[in-house]
Order: C-alpha cells, then sequence, then structure tokens
C-alpha cells in the first residue's frame, strides 16, 4: 500500500483516504465521492478494527460483506481498497496505543471506555500505510471527526481531514451500518433521534436556548418510542464537546442496538 501510494505521491498526483469498517452505505460512497472530486487518486481501507470495540460489544457479529462491498465501490472510481488483516494490522506482541484526552474523554469516550483509544490507534496506522493527502470522515461520528482532527495535529500527520455531512434515509434516519440489525418495530422507533434533533433545532429557531428545555425535549421525543432508551443527550460545543454549545448530540439503544446521531441546533435540519 505504502509503495504505490509513494509512487503516485511521487507523480504529483494528490491521494485521498476514506477509512471505513466495510459494510458500505451511501454515507460512505458520499465520502467517497468528496474525495474523488479533490483528489488525484482514491483509496478506501476497509477493516474491521478489533480494538476499537469493548468487551460486550458488536465486533464478532459486525456485518463483514466483502462482495456486496464490491458491488457498491464498482464504478465509485476508487483506484485502490487496502483491506489489511487483523496479523497485518496488529502483529503479534503489538500493545502501543494512542490515547487523545480532552475531546476523547467525554460522551462516547465516557460510554465506550477505550473505544476512542482504538479508533486513533487505527486511523494513526492507517495515516503512516497510506500517507494520505486528505483523509474523509462523517459528520455522523462527530466526536470521532474532532477527535481524528485532534489526533493528526497533535502527531503532526501531514494530512487535510475533511469532515462530510451526514447521509439520512429519506425518514431521517442516518444511515449506518448497524441498521441492519433493526427489527421492523425497532426501524420505526429509530426515527425518534433524527425527529428529535429537528425538534431541538426548531425550538432553538424558534429562541429557545435553555440546555435543559433543549435536553428534555430530545429525551422526551426519543423516550416517546417504548423500544428506545436515551444514552445521553447533551448540547455542546462542536470543538470540545462539553457544554454549552449548539451540538446536539445523542446516543440511543433500540433494543440491542446502540445508535448515534447529532446536528448543529443552530442550523436548519436537512429535509
Ligand atoms: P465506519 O462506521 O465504517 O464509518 C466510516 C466513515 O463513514 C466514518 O467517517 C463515518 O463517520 C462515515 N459515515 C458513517 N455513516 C455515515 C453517514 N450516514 N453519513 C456520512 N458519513 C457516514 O467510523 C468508522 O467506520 C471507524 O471508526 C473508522 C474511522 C474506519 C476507524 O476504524
Amino acid at each position: 500500500m505504502l509503495a504505490a501510494s509513494r509512487r503516485w505521491r511521487a507523480q504529483g498526483l494528490k491521494v485521498g483516504l476514506v477509512p471505513t469498517m466495510g459494510a458500505l452505505h451511501a454515507g460512505h460512497r458520499s465520502l467517497i465521492a468528496a474525495a474523488r472530486g479533490e483528489n488525484d487518486i482514491v483509496v478506501v481501507s476497509i477493516f474491521v478494527n478489533p480494538i476499537q470495540f469493548g468487551p460486550g460489544e458488536d465486533f464478532a457479529r459486525y456485518p463483514r460483506d466483502p462482495a456486496h462491498d464490491e458491488d457498491l465501490l464498482g464504478g465509485a472510481g476508487v483506484d485502490a481498497v487496502y483491506r489489511p488483516s487483523v496479523e497485518v494490522m496488529y502483529s503479534p506482541g503489538s500493545s502501543t496505543r494512542v490515547h487523545v484526552s480532552g475531546v476523547a474523554d467525554p460522551l462516547e469516550g465516557a460510554a465506550r471506555p477505550g473505544h476512542f483509544d482504538g479508533v486513533a490507534t487505527v486511523v494513526s496506522k492507517l495515516f503512516v500505510a497510506v500517507e494520505p493527502d486528505r483523509a474523509y470522515f462523517g459528520q455522523k461520528d462527530a466526536q470521532q471527526a474532532a477527535v481524528v482532527r485532534r489526533l493528526a495535529r497533535d502527531l503532526d500527520f501531514s494530512v487535510e481531514i475533511r469532515v462530510c455531512p451526514t447521509v439520512r434515509e429519506p425518514d431521517g434516519l442516518a444511515l449506518s451500518s448497524r441498521n441492519g440489525y433493526l427489527g421492523s418495530d425497532e426501524r420505526r422507533a429509530a426515527v425518534s433521534l433524527s425527529s428529535a434533533l429537528r425538534l431541538a433545532a426548531d425550538a432553538y429557531a424558534a429562541g429557545e436556548r435553555r440546555p435543559e428545555r433543549l435536553r428534555r425535549m430530545l429525551c422526551g421525543r426519543i423516550e416517546a418510542e417504548s423500544l428506545a432508551r436515551v444514552e445521553y443527550a447533551e448540547v455542546v460545543d462542536p470543538e470540545t464537546f462539553t457544554p454549552p454549545g449548539t451540538l446536539a448530540v445523542l446516543a440511543v439503544r433500540i433494543g440491542k442496538t446502540r445508535l448515534i446521531d447529532n446536528h448543529d441546533l443552530s442550523k436548519v435540519f436537512p429535509g
């Protein structure tokens, strides 16, 4: 991978990297399209990263479908797919972790101990393996994108971090590889995340600024669904992920499935 990337870059070509865990969908495709538009070469990495999953989490059952991924990538204008094995990514005895503090501590960091260490470690290794000029992340995982920005700055990776808008289903549900876990009743309940964000954005536009009111509105809409449980609902600063701010961030359990979503309340909710 590195030899190919260095050859391209020696020819003056710009390389864009889209890191993924596969089970590709239109959200991933939008990152690929953005990379296609801004670079000469597009590399997609597909690696289900074991170290970013906690003990009770879904690493073993995370959807892996290489044939589907190849179909989705066909015609997307991808120059290379980097799909390392776990053994190549983490050679025996590998024990180093990249730890980002501050922005990685609250919310997802608190709910999923070790998760962002796993993300920061694998993203660092992908940057070393590909040496991209630009790397593409989704606003869907807003805190992850902020952690990666911090990481790239702090470790002097000369890569430009680009963050692309969340792609949604027609009813508002943010696309996610985990949506496939949802049964039909759960799928209906899952619309509560985006509905809650829309409701709070409307209230914000009408002048509501009290964080407690906005939070209660988010929780109220979600827990109107008997299948949904709020894990957290906060309105935070989009850089630090602590209050006060305008970014509404949600983690919700629908049955056994954990979904996250977010929206900057100072902006109109799309659709
Ligand atoms: P994965 O969940 O496969 O997501 C890969 C990228 O796609 C992430 O940057 C994510 O934010 C983006 N993405 C997912 N759903 C999206 C949507 N609906 N709209 C726009 N972008 C979306 O995130 C990971 O993998 C991993 O943590 C990874 C960064 C690859 C490190 O292992």
